[in-house]
């Protein structure tokens, strides 16, 4: 089963939209598996961001992503690395599809309050950097044979 690293950034968090964030994915029918708030350290965004190292906007990315607490997620269910970006929408929320998190949500790329990975490979490397051993949490939603037939 696919899982993916979902993570509500510092502006999302500064505007209280953590709820409504989280609510997307609940609703839509993914299974939580860890969550928590989180401050990360310079290493770890680094880390996290690796790929974007050579981009002129990669300092300040580190800063923008470093500058508050974060919400960590790990979310789980079969296709969910692709549905989550969808749900999150374009990269630049000006292009985002209302309806999407971004599109709803958001006006810049520097301030594009959620991150979510792009593939599983990236889904079980985020949430294997990002959380220790114990905090995710496998369990069985009582709703499950209301999701998936
Ligand atoms: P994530 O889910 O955060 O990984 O976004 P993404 O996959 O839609 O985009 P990408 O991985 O290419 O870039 C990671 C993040 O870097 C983006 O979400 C933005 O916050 C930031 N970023 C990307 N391009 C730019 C840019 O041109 N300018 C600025 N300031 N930030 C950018
Ligand atoms: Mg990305």
């Amino acid at each position: 089963v696919d899982q993916t690293y979902i993570m509500v950034k510092p502006d999302g968090v500064q505007r209280g939209l953590v709820g409504e964030i989280i609510s997307r994915f609940e609703k839509k029918g993914f299974k939580l598996t860890g969550l928590k708030l989180f401050q990360c350290s310079k290493e770890l965004a680094e880390e996290h961001y690796k790929d974007l190292k050579q981009k002129s906007f990669f300092p300040k990315l580190i800063d923008y992503i470093t500058s508050g607490p974060v919400v960590c997620m790990a979310w789980e269910g079969v296709g969910v690395v692709a549905s989550a970006r969808k749900l999150i929408g374009a990269t630049d929320p000006l292009q985002a599809e209302p309806g999407t998190i971004r599109g709803d949500l958001a006006v810049q790329t520097g301030r594009n309050v959620v991150h979510g990975s792009d593939s599983p490979e990236n889904g079980k490397r985020e949430i294997a950097l990002w959380f220790k051993e114990g905090e995710v949490c496998d369990w069985t939603p009582v709703q499950s044979p209301w999701l998936r037939e």
